[in-house]
C-alpha cells in the first residue's frame, strides 16, 4: 500500500517536472509579437508554443487543485463558484466571483469547463490581473436571447475583457451570442424597426500582449469579436459562424489597435469577415477563410466628416468564397485622414461579387444615401488612399466589375499597384473601373487595368470618369 503511494508520488513529481521543462522551452510569446517595420510578411510566428498545449491537455476538472507552487497553474473553475452550466440558469454572478479570484492570483486559470453551457449576462471582466492569467473557455458561454431584458447599462457589449496584460484566452470552447432575436429587431432586416445598435459578443479592450486562440464565436448579436485600444495581440484559430443574412455581424473588428496578427481563422457571417477601422496600425492577417460575408475591409472611415487613419495592413493567403466583396477599402465622403501601406497577396476568390474594390463613396445608413454631388463634390474632402498593392489575386468574379477603384475626385487614390492578377467570370468577361485612381500594374493582369495609368500631375478628371456625372458612383450600399 505505502509502496504504491510513494510510486504514485514519484510519477506525479516526474510529470510536474516534465511539464515545467516543456513550458520553459516555449518561447515567451511577447517576443514573437515584435513586428517588423512597414508591411513585411509574417515570418515564422505561425507555430504555436508548446506550453499552451499542456494547459489544454493537462487541465480538466478532474484535477481541480493542482497547486504545486511555481510550476503549477491554479485552476479557478466557475463551477466552484456556483455556476450551474445547464444553459438556462443565470451564471453571471458565479463568473464574476470566479473572475475576481482568478484575477487576484499569479498563474491562475479562469476555467470554463467543457461540455456545459453557461448563460451569462453582459459582463465586464476587468483587469489588471496578476501575472500569467489564462482564460480557458472549453465549454459554451451563451447570452440571454431576449433583447427586451438586456442590461440597459451595457447596450453595446456582452462579454468584455479589459485592461489585461500578457493574458491568454483559449480553450476550444464556444461563445454564442444567441443573436436571432436581435437580428429580427434590426432595421436592416425590417425597415419599420428603429435603428439601434446591438451588443458585440466578445470585446477585448485596452489590453496588451494578448494571445487569443482556438475559440468559436457564433450568432453574435452584432459584431462577433472586437479588439479595441489594444496593442500586440496574436489571434489564431478563431472560427466565426453566423448566417449570411445576419445584419452587421462583422467577424473580427479591429479599432484603435496596433501590432495585431490574425491567423488561421475561418469566418462565415453576414457582414465583413474582418474589418479594420480608425487608429489601427500594423495589422497582419494570414491564412484567412472568409465566406459567406462581405469580405475583408479597411473601413469604413470618415463617417460624419470624421478623421480616419489606418496604416500598415497585410493580408497574406486568404480564400474568399461567395462573398459580396473581396478586398475592400471603404470610406465616406467628407472625411479626412488616410489609408496607407496596404498589401493584399496570395488571395483566391471564388465567385465573389466585388473581388477588388476601393469605394470612396461608401454609405450604409437608414437615411437615404445621397451622394454629395453634383454641386458639392469638388469641395468635398476625403480619406486619402495610397500605397495599396494587390499581388497574386486569382479566381472568379460574380460580376463583370472585378476591379473597382472608385476614388474621390478631390483626393485621388495614388500608388495603387497591381501584379499578377487573374479574375475571370464563369459566363463572361471582367473589367476594371477607375475613378481618380493613380497607379500602375505589371506582370499578368486580367482584367486589364489601363485606367490606372494616369499621370497624377494632370489631375484625375482629365483622364478618367468624373464622379459628378457617373451613376456608377452613386453612394453604394453593400
Ligand atoms: C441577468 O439578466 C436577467 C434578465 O435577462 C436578470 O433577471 C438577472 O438579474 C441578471 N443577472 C444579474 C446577475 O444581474
Ligand atoms: C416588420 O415589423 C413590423 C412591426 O414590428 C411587423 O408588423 C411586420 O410584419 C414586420 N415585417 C416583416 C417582413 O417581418
Ligand atoms: C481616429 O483616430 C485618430 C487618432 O489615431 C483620432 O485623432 C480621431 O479622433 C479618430 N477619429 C474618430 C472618428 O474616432
Ligand atoms: C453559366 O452558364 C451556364 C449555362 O448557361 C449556367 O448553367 C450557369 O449557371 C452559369 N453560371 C453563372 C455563374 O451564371
Ligand atoms: C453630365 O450629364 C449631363 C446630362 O446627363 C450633361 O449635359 C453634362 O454635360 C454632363 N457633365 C459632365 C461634366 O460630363
Amino acid at each position: 500500500m505505502g509502496g504504491s503511494i510513494s510510486w504514485l508520488i514519484t510519477i506525479l513529481l516526474l510529470l510536474v517536472t516534465m511539464l515545467a521543462n516543456l513550458r520553459a522551452r516555449g518561447e515567451d510569446f511577447d517576443n514573437e509579437l515584435s513586428f517588423s517595420n512597414g508591411i513585411q510578411p509574417l515570418e515564422g510566428d505561425e507555430e504555436d508554443e508548446q506550453d499552451e498545449d499542456i494547459i489544454e491537455s493537462g487541465f480538466s476538472s478532474r484535477f481541480p487543485v493542482w497547486r504545486s507552487q511555481g510550476a503549477g497553474r491554479i485552476p479557478v473553475n466557475v463551477d466552484s463558484f456556483g455556476a450551474v452550466g445547464d444553459g438556462d440558469t443565470d451564471d453571471t454572478k458565479a463568473f464574476l466571483s470566479a473572475w475576481e479570484k482568478a484575477c487576484s492570483l499569479d498563474n491562475a486559470v479562469f476555467l470554463v469547463p467543457e461540455q456545459r453551457r453557461y448563460k451569462v449576462n453582459a459582463t465586464r471582466f476587468r483587469g489588471p490581473c496578476q501575472k500569467k492569467l489564462i482564460i480557458q473557455i472549453s465549454g459554451t458561454i451563451v447570452a440571454p436571447e431576449e433583447p427586451k431584458t438586456w442590461d440597459p447599462k451595457n447596450p453595446r457589449v456582452w462579454l468584455v475583457f479589459s485592461n489585461l496584460e500578457g493574458v491568454k484566452i483559449q480553450g476550444g470552447g464556444v461563445i454564442d451570442g444567441s443573436g436571432s432575436k436581435w437580428w429580427a429587431a434590426s432595421c436592416k432586416i425590417n425597415k419599420t424597426n428603429p435603428c439601434r445598435g446591438a451588443p458585440t459578443a466578445l470585446t477585448i479592450d485596452s489590453s496588451s500582449n494578448l494571445r487569443v486562440k482556438d475559440l468559436t464565436i457564433q450568432s453574435a448579436q452584432q459584431i462577433h469579436f472586437t479588439i479595441s485600444k489594444s496593442e500586440a495581440a496574436r489571434i489564431s484559430g478563431i472560427r466565426v459562424k453566423s448566417p449570411r443574412d445576419s445584419p452587421n455581424t462583422d467577424g473580427i473588428h479591429i479599432s484603435e489597435s496596433t501590432d495585431i496578427s490574425i491567423q488561421n481563422c475561418r469566418i462565415g457571417t453576414g457582414d465583413d469577415c474582418i474589418s479594420i477601422v480608425n487608429g489601427s496600425f500594423n495589422i497582419k492577417m494570414k491564412r484567412i477563410e472568409c465566406g459567406p460575408g462581405h469580405g475583408i475591409s479597411i473601413g469604413s472611415l470618415g463617417k460624419d466628416n470624421s478623421m480616419g487613419v489606418v496604416t500598415g495592413v497585410v493580408l497574406d493567403m486568404a480564400t474568399l468564397t461567395g462573398t459580396t466583396n473581396g478586398l475592400r477599402i471603404k470610406t465616406w465622403q467628407g472625411g479626412s485622414g488616410y489609408v496607407r501601406s496596404v498589401r493584399f497577396e496570395n488571395v483566391i476568390m471564388n465567385d465573389v461579387e466585388n473581388p477588388i474594390i476601393i469605394d470612396q463613396f461608401y454609405c450604409d445608413s437608414q437615411t437615404t444615401c445621397k451622394n454629395q454631388v453634383p454641386f458639392v463634390i469638388m469641395q468635398t474632402s476625403a480619406v486619402k488612399i495610397s500605397q495599396v498593392m494587390y499581388r497574386n489575386i486569382q479566381g472568379t468574379s460574380k460580376t463583370p466589375k472585378a476591379m473597382n477603384f472608385a476614388c474621390s475626385d478631390t483626393v485621388p487614390c495614388s500608388n495603387i499597384v497591381l501584379n499578377n492578377i487573374n479574375l475571370e467570370r464563369e459566363n463572361g468577361t471582367t473589367e476594371t473601373f477607375c475613378n481618380c485612381a493613380m497607379g500602375f500594374d505589371y506582370g499578368f493582369v486580367r482584367p486589364a487595368a489601363d485606367c490606372l495609368r494616369i499621370d497624377e500631375s494632370s489631375g484625375c478628371s482629365s483622364g478618367s470618369l468624373n464622379a459628378q456625372n457617373d451613376s456608377r458612383l452613386q453612394c453604394t450600399e453593400l
